[in-house]
């Protein structure tokens, strides 16, 4: 039989599971009436808190499980560190998975982190995992979404606003006078891609003069895929290059860097303008160095883990989304065309 949980009380009194929390732990912030439906509840539920699993959670594992998309992305890479320089001080071990984004690679990892009894998890979903992570928490082993909103509140998250990010990036390239945006990314399962086009398209709509965003589709966010995507661009006929690039993430700008190249004359920024999402360390390395929105990724990976940590002490705490801002890093690849390309780009091609 399912563990009846606060939220299972909180549906049956009509009310919220803060009210709920605040019944259990302040009564006398409450209004006796609320208290008597939450009794009322309860009772009818059986409801019974979990202090056996806080007890078990607070008292044992010294280990969490993190779960990211791709372990070979610097951003991931830059978050686990962040998680891990909290971690540390608290006396904790991270114990790292990469899906990949396949879905059984994560089914996994939870099943492992689960049989492990670990602390609690972060994870970077590719997947609706929701229902799982409802069973983990069920056997007190809290978990946080990295990188990822909890849509429906069920979970507290820590992530970017990639909407915002979105429109950013284009309304840059928008700025420096690109019309013809290409958005080379995906799968779209992953909510970061979507949202970030989704921003983009936000931008465009505002833009007082007519621009264009098309959306050039890849199968993974790495390097090989951003080359591959560039040179399906160059097999176009020329006038139907776009003048700029957004890329859902800087590993596929890089790729695009290394690809958008012709007769061994570098194409960016002069004929097409790049920009890309995360700003991992090799972005402002990169042959031109690449323009980028930074993702706080070193804080996103302390927040989480400190949240998550906070939530193993009490697990009746309301999930919380915590959304940081994107930066935009402007860099060489958005320079603005020089004025011999910039006729070049008024007139289309
Ligand atoms: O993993 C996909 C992308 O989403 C990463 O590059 C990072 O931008 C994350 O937000």
């Amino acid at each position: 039989m399912a563990t009846t949980s606060i939220r299972d009380v909180a549906q049956r009194a009509g009310l919220s599971v803060g009210t709920v929390s605040n019944v259990l732990n302040r009564p006398d912030e409450v209004s006796p009436e609320s208290v008597r439906r939450v009794q009322e509840a309860i009772e009818e539920l059986g409801y019974v808190r979990n202090d056996a699993a806080r007890k078990l959670r607070a008292g044992t594992s010294t280990t969490v499980g993190f779960v990211v998309l791709d372990g070979q992305n610097p951003f991931f890479g830059d978050v686990v560190r962040g998680a891990e320089d909290e971690a540390t001080r608290h006396g904790i071990a991270i114990l790292s998975g990469n899906t990949d984004e396949d879905v059984a690679r994560e089914r996994l990892y939870l099943d492992l982190f689960e049989e492990q009894q670990v602390r609690g998890v972060l994870i970077s979903p590719y997947s609706d995992i929701n229902p799982r992570l409802e069973r983990l928490r069920a056997r007190g082993i809290p978990a946080v979404l990295v990188d990822r909103l909890s849509a429906d509140g069920r979970f507290s998250s820590v992530s970017v606003d990639s909407v915002v990010g979105g429109r950013m990036a284009a309304e840059h390239l928008i700025e420096t006078g690109r019309r013809r945006i290409a958005f080379v990314g995906g799968p779209f399962e992953i909510r970061q891609v979507t949202d970030r086009l989704a921003g983009a398209r936000v931008a465009a709509e505002n833009s007082a003069e007519p621009v264009g965003i098309e959306v050039v589709a890849t199968t993974a966010l790495t390097v090989a895929e951003g080359a591959a995507a560039g040179a399906r661009i160059l097999a176009r006929p020329r006038r139907e290059w776009p003048d700029a690039i957004f890329a859902a993430n800087d590993l596929l700008a890089l790729g695009l860097l290394q690809a958008l190249i012709v007769d061994g004359r570098m194409l960016v920024p002069d004929e097409i303008a790049l920009i890309g999402f995360d700003d991992i360390s090799f972005a402002s390395a990169a042959a031109v160095p690449l323009s980028s929105m930074r993702q706080p990724s070193g804080v996103i990976g302390r927040t989480a883990l400190r949240i998550l940590l906070e939530e193993t002490s009490d697990p009746e705490l309301i999930p919380r989304q915590t959304v940081f801002l994107p930066e935009l890093v402007v860099r060489r690849s958005t320079d603005p065309p020089r004025a011999s390309q910039a006729g070049r780009l008024a007139s289309g091609f």
